[in-house]
């Protein structure tokens, strides 16, 4: 059971101050009844609930798997940008976040959902949950750099080190640019850019393109989305 005005708000049908509006204007009915009362308790499996004409179904939980495009941020709300939520037309849920994030001109595969605890599961480092991309990397990438990403980069500086675990790196082509695939088990702030940095590298183009057992659709041109399929969300 939920509070009618947690339900409407929820389900986005307007501010918590807006859906109280209303419900006390005679706007919203409940199997069919008007219903005055914004604390009113409605049984979210079973009763239907209408606000003017159009029905407001109740989703406990949404699953969108995202193939983020270049140019737009990690969050769910910002002043300037447009956010990975925002992308998400068919969202019912109006509390709906990013589930790790890439960087503004990151692309790849984000999970987008209001399960907390699937995202803590995730992302928390004790898990040690494989994220794993795709990169272009201005500059020579050698099997010595294997060897170092395996046994930890310090992406501090000397007086105040910071150690990546051991990373996964794989060379795809070797040169002048060189394209790689490197598999990481945690999320520092701008991780992949800076463990290239400290060797005087740039990465130039980075995309996830595997989160744990779900992996990028690669029929998901940048920008768009779809729900999780029921398999990906039982092996996630
Ligand atoms: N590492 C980065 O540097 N950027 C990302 O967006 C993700 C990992």
């Amino acid at each position: 059971m939920i509070r009618l005005d947690k339900y409407l708000a929820e389900m986005g049908a307007g501010t918590r101050q807006e859906v109280k509006r209303y419900i006390r204007q005679g706007r919203i009915k409940v199997d069919g009844l008007t219903v005055k009362c914004p604390e009113m308790k409605v049984d979210e499996e079973i009763q239907k609930v209408v606000l003017d004409n159009t029905t407001i179904e109740y989703v406990s939980y949404e699953y969108y798997m995202l193939n983020k495009p270049a140019g737009v941020v990690s969050a769910t709300e910002d002043p300037r940008d447009k956010t990975v939520v925002d992308l998400i037309k068919s969202r019912k849920r109006n509390d709906l976040f990013p589930v790790g994030r890439l960087d503004k001109d990151t692309e790849g595969l984000l999970l987008i959902t209001n399960d907390g605890k699937l995202c803590h599961r995730l992302l928390s480092p004790k898990k040690h949950v494989d994220k794993c991309y795709y990169a272009v990397i201005d500059g020579r990438v050698t099997e010595a750099d294997v060897k170092a990403f395996r046994e930890g980069i310090n992406i501090g500086t000397l007086d105040d080190e910071e150690w990546t675990r051991p990373a996964e790196l794989k060379i795809i082509e070797s040169g002048n640019i060189s394209r790689i695939r490197l598999t990481i088990q945690e999320g520092r702030y701008h991780q992949i850019k800076r463990m290239f940095r400290v060797s005087g590298r740039e990465v130039r183009y980075l995309k996830r393109e595997r989160m744990g057992t779900l992996t990028l659709d690669d029929s998901l041109k940048p920008g768009q989305y779809r729900a999780l399929t029921k398999e990906e969300l039982e092996r996630l």
